[in-house]
C-alpha cells in the first residue's frame, strides 16, 4: 500500500505536532503517543526567514525511531534544494508552502521523484500548505501534483495561536473543489485546533487535523490525544 492509500485510510485522524512537546525528553513523548491510536507526527520546520522563528531540522527528525508516520511541514524559503534532506531524514508527508516557492511545480515535480526513505515501495505524500489571507484559486493548476492541501488556520510561526475563525468557510470550498475535481486528495487543517472546536473542523470537512498544544499542554500527551482522535471520529 502506498503511503497516500495509508494517508487516506487512517482519515479521518490527527496528526500530533511537537513543537510543544519536551524535547529534552522527546523519545519518552513519542512512546507515549505510540501506546495510542495516533499514527502521525506533525514536525514543524520553520526557519527564520519564512517564519519569524526557527525550530528544528533535518537531524531531530532522523533521530525519532518510530513506526509513527513522519509528516513534515516545510515553513521555510525557496525548498527545493532543501527537500532531499527532509526525505533522506525519514519524512512519509512533506508539505511545501506554495507562497515560499519561487517555483512550486519544480518543488512538487521534484517529490514525485524522490523515494521514502522508510520503505522505497511506498512513496511519499506530497502537500501543498496555504497561509490564511491566501486565495485557494492558486491551488487550481497544482490538483495534478498533489496528494494533500494543508489550510493554515493561524499564521504560521507559533503554536498554541487561536484558530481563524474565517477558515471554516475556505475548508468547505476547497473540501467542495476537491470533491467536483474527482480526486484523492486529502485536506488537512493546521493551527488552533483543540478539544473546543475540532468536531466543528472535522464537520467542515477537514480529514487530517494537525493538533498540537491542545496535546502537549505539559500534562497528559496521551490522554489528550485519545480525546482529541475520539472527537475526530465522533464528528466525522
Ligand atoms: C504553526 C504550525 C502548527 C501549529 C500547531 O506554525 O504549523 O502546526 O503549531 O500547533 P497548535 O495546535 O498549538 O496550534
Ligand atoms: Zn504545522
Amino acid at each position: 500500500m502506498s503511503t497516500s492509500e495509508l494517508l487516506r485510510e487512517l482519515c479521518p485522524t490527527i496528526s500530533v505536532g511537537v513543537l510543544t512537546a519536551d524535547l529534552s525528553n522527546f523519545g519518552s513523548e513519542v512512546a507515549l503517543l505510540e501506546q495510542t491510536d495516533v499514527r502521525l507526527l506533525h514536525f514543524d520546520v520553520m526557519d527564520g526567514c519564512f517564519t519569524p522563528t526557527m525550530t528544528l531540522g533535518p537531524p531531530l527528525i532522523q533521530s525519532v525511531s518510530s513506526s509513527l508516520l513522519k509528516d513534515v511541514h516545510l515553513m521555510i524559503q525557496d525548498p527545493l534544494e532543501k527537500v532531499d534532506a527532509y526525505v533522506a531524514a525519514g519524512a512519509d508527508i512533506v508539505t511545501v508552502h506554495v507562497e515560499s516557492c519561487t517555483h512550486i511545480h519544480r518543488v512538487l515535480q521534484h517529490l514525485g521523484q524522490l523515494s521514502n526513505a522508510n520503505d522505497e515501495s511506498r512513496g511519499l505524500v506530497r502537500g501543498i500548505a496555504l497561509n490564511p489571507g491566501t486565495p485557494f484559486a492558486t491551488l487550481e493548476p497544482l490538483m495534478d501534483d498533489v496528494d494533500m492541501i494543508m489550510l493554515l488556520a493561524i499564521n504560521p510561526g507559533w503554536g498554541g495561536q487561536g484558530f481563524i475563525a474565517a477558515t471554516f468557510h475556505r475548508i468547505e470550498q476547497v473540501r467542495r473543489r476537491v470533491e467536483e475535481s474527482g480526486r484523492d486528495i486529502v485536506l488537512c487543517v493546521d493551527g488552533g485546533i483543540k478539544r473546543d472546536n475540532v468536531a466543528d473542523v472535522v464537520r467542515a470537512g477537514a480529514q487530517l487535523v494537525v493538533t498540537g498544544s491542545a496535546v502537549f499542554d505539559g500534562k497528559n500527551p496521551a490522554e489528550n490525544a485519545r480525546l482529541m482522535l475520539d472527537a475526530v471520529k465522533g464528528a466525522a
